[in-house]
């Protein structure tokens, strides 16, 4: 049987559901609750602090998509953002983004929805669209998945991508060998995944399975240029973010 967009997609929003007890049990949950405990708290690296305070987020109505469980959306709506809105498929991460914008004190709207399945009642309505760390990933279909932001953003509005370099896809960190390039960074096919999503990779017995499409860096910018957004800046950075 071929799977189609909605399989992967219910797919991923099960694994990640079924994932959402590891990450409570685990000490980056603890470091989320006890910041956000802290006014003005924020777990956003150097890199994506300089450029929300350069695109001056002060009053900005932004809005994250695949937002997980909002720990970056909240650190945004501390710097002093106006209405705040998550989108995220799954429910069991959006209850732990609502427990931390509740001690946060913070008003942030959490969305449950398949991003393929938002409607326009969105539409025109943000400032800034964020997409951050391991969401492309995800995407079955990366072409329509771009169409969203473009939809979402006001007119001048602009979209930020802070997203791991597609190039790490080449690296299996349970390969004998990690700092090997052992898989096609071309690869066509989604990789078949196993287990809990779990960020240090810690083998689990949880039953999930999951796909990761490759995107290369070509077929991001292709994307979004097909959808109507212009590119502004494109920058590297040399730490990795992807959590492995
Ligand atoms: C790696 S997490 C994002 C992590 C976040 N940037 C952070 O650093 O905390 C990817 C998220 O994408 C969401 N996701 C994947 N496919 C989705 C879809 N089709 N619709 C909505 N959310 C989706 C997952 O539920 C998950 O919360």
């Amino acid at each position: 049987m071929t799977l189609q967009r909605d399989d992967y997609t219910a797919a991923s929003r099960d694994a990640w559901n079924v994932s959402a007890q590891h990450h409570r049990d685990g000490e980056d949950w603890t470091k989320l609750t006890d910041g956000f405990a802290r006014p003005g708290f924020s777990c956003l690296d150097g890199v994506e602090t300089a450029l929300m305070q350069d695109l001056d987020v002060v009053g900005l109505d932004v809005a994250q998509i695949c937002c997980n469980n909002g720990r970056e959306l909240i650190s945004v709506r501390n710097m002093g953002a106006a209405r705040c809105v998550g989108f995220d498929q799954s429910d069991a991460f959006l209850e732990q983004g609502r427990e931390l914008a509740a001690l946060a004190g913070q008003d942030v709207e959490f969305v449950c929805s398949d991003v393929y399945k938002i409607g326009p009642e969105f539409d025109g309505a943000f400032d800034l669209v964020l997409i951050t760390i391991g969401v492309f990933g995800w995407m079955p279909d990366l072409k329509t998945f771009m169409e969203l932001p473009a939809r979402l953003l006001k007119p001048g509005g602009r979209l930020v991508i802070h997203e791991e370099h597609p190039i790490i896809n080449m690296f299996d960190p349970e390969h004998e060998r990690p700092f090997e390039p052992v898989l096609d960074y071309f690869r066509p096919e989604p990789l078949k995944e196993q287990g809990a999503i779990v960020y240090d990779g810690t083998p689990n017995e949880t039953e999930a399975t999951h796909w990761w499409f490759f995107h290369t860096l070509s077929d991001v910018m292709t994307a979004a240029l097909a959808a109507g957004l212009a590119l502004e800046r494109f920058d590297e950075h040399p730490n990795n973010i992807s959590g492995v």
